[in-house]
């Protein structure tokens, strides 16, 4: 098929538009020979301040070269819905779309930012998402109005599709102070595009070491990534998979299988991959790793030791249960130090904060409030920006940004069907988050 890109946003009837950011969003168009298409919305406001410079049922006539309100099939499997109008106010835009668009992926205009992956009988799932707005919020006096008001985005979604019909969805956000907005390694303004500043972080999908796919191609998209943004800070959850003695390993005969490997050659390959990504590129990025429950499972290891069960890693262990004696909370953190502690990175305690550009990355996600199970829900009524793992199932919900995984989509106990995707999450520069999926070994297109 042919490739095509477009930059997809929404504008509500009535409603100037915000005149900066389609000014960013004609230069996307046209520095990436993108097509701009304006999805349009209908809202009633009686107490509107733009309610005589409009008839009803009016767009503003910047965006009439753009608007498209009908169906249209972007690729076998990605589906624009020009033709459907949510309510702008709608607290949750992609409540049923699941069912509706069954069977691919859908974009559907709606001023408040949303994302969600859906699981599917194969190893790719569907992803539907929201745009974002080109006009300003306008909304009525009303708790849904002020509701709306709140979440109103300025940004859109960049649609990439190659020739094979791959595609590419990626959010970008407008950003007022400077002007403009990113996308990957560039920044769109009035005046034209610009490589962007080094990107304040990357926050990889969970990252489970050993667990790499057949082709390599997950991994080898997470480090062009790395390779394009040049980040400041590298975010890592659940880095260490401690897939030799797993808790998801219940069965017998997979302990059997392990039953002859040493613990040791995993801690030891996971810390020298750790050791090797904080050297990616010119080394001076800073990386963290999240306090999360694969990194535990170390921990956990040591402290329920059965040597009639494991007698083959007894030394290794009973050099380790030696440091957990001498204070060591977190075994990961303190081996890494030991083996590879010339390359320093950041392992973060239990409760220890880390913002990023106002964004906090230090969750990991399977634990909630009061240590109850981590849920998307409890975290966005943190009412704060929130980079997430754990579910290893990318979407986007308010504050929340979950991220997907960093290599095999299948990790044995994950049966079909799956939502996991290979998604990674950067925070620009301008503060401004883009979750950014890998398929294909890719990017963008
Ligand atoms: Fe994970
Ligand atoms: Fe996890």
């Amino acid at each position: 098929m042919q490739p095509k890109r477009l930059i997809v946003t929404y504008a509500q009837d009535r409603t100037p538009v915000h005149q900066d950011f389609l000014a960013c969003l004609r230069t996307y168009a046209r520095s990436r020979r993108a097509e701009l298409v304006v999805v349009p919305g209908m809202y009633k406001n009686p107490t509107s301040r733009f309610q005589e410079q409009y008839e009803e049922g009016e767009w503003a006539e910047e965006v009439e070269p753009y608007l498209c309100d009908e169906r249209r099939q972007l690729a076998p499997n990605l589906v624009l819905y020009g033709d459907i109008r949510v309510q702008p106010t709608a607290s949750r835009p992609l409540t049923g779309f699941e069912v509706f668009c069954s069977g691919h992926s859908a974009i559907i205009a709606h001023p408040k930012r949303a994302l969600e992956t859906v699981p599917t009988a194969t190893r790719m799932p569907r992803i539907l998402s929201t745009t974002g707005a080109v006009t300003v919020p306008n909304y009525s006096a009303t708790r849904a109005g002020k509701r709306g008001d709140a979440h109103h985005i300025l940004g859109a979604v960049c649609v990439d599709i190659d020739a094979k019909g791959f595609y590419f969805i990626r959010n970008v956000t407008y950003d007022a102070k400077t002007k403009s907005f990113t996308d990957l390694d560039r920044r769109y303004s009035a005046d034209g595009v610009k490589k962007a500043p080094r990107a304040a972080a990357l926050a990889y999908g969970d990252i489970h070491v050993l667990k790499w796919s057949k082709d390599g191609k997950a991994e080898a998209g997470a480090r062009k990534l790395f390779d394009l943004v040049r980040p400041r800070h590298v975010v890592g959850h659940d880095v260490l998979d401690f897939n030799y003695r797993n808790h998801h390993d219940t069965a017998f005969s997979s302990r059997y299988r392990k039953a002859l490997l040493l613990v040791e050659d995993e801690v030891r390959q996971t810390c020298h991959w750790l050791r090797d990504m904080a050297s990616w590129g010119t080394g001076d990025h800073e990386v963290h790793v999240t306090r999360a429950n694969h990194d535990d499972a170390f921990d956990r290891w040591v402290e329920a030791y059965d040597r009639d069960r494991d007698p083959i890693n007894a030394p290794y262990w009973a050099q380790r249960f030696y440091d957990k004696l001498m204070g060591a909370d977190n075994l990961f953190a303190s081996e890494y130090k030991r083996l590879c502690g010339e390359v320093p990175v950041h392992f973060l305690g239990i409760n220890e904060p880390l913002v990023i550009k106002g964004t906090n990355c230090a969750f990991h996600g399977h634990k909630g409030p009061n240590g109850s199970r981590g849920t998307r829900q409890a975290y966005v009524r943190l009412a704060v920006k929130v980079i997430r793992g754990h579910g290893h199932t990318p979407g986007i919900q308010d504050g929340v940004f979950d991220l997907g995984v960093f290599g095999s989509l299948d990790h044995g106990y994950n049966t079909l069907p799956s939502s996991w995707a290979n998604a990674h999450c950067l925070i620009h520069e301008d503060s401004k988050r883009q979750l950014v999926f890998v398929i294909d070994g890719r990017v963008c297109a």
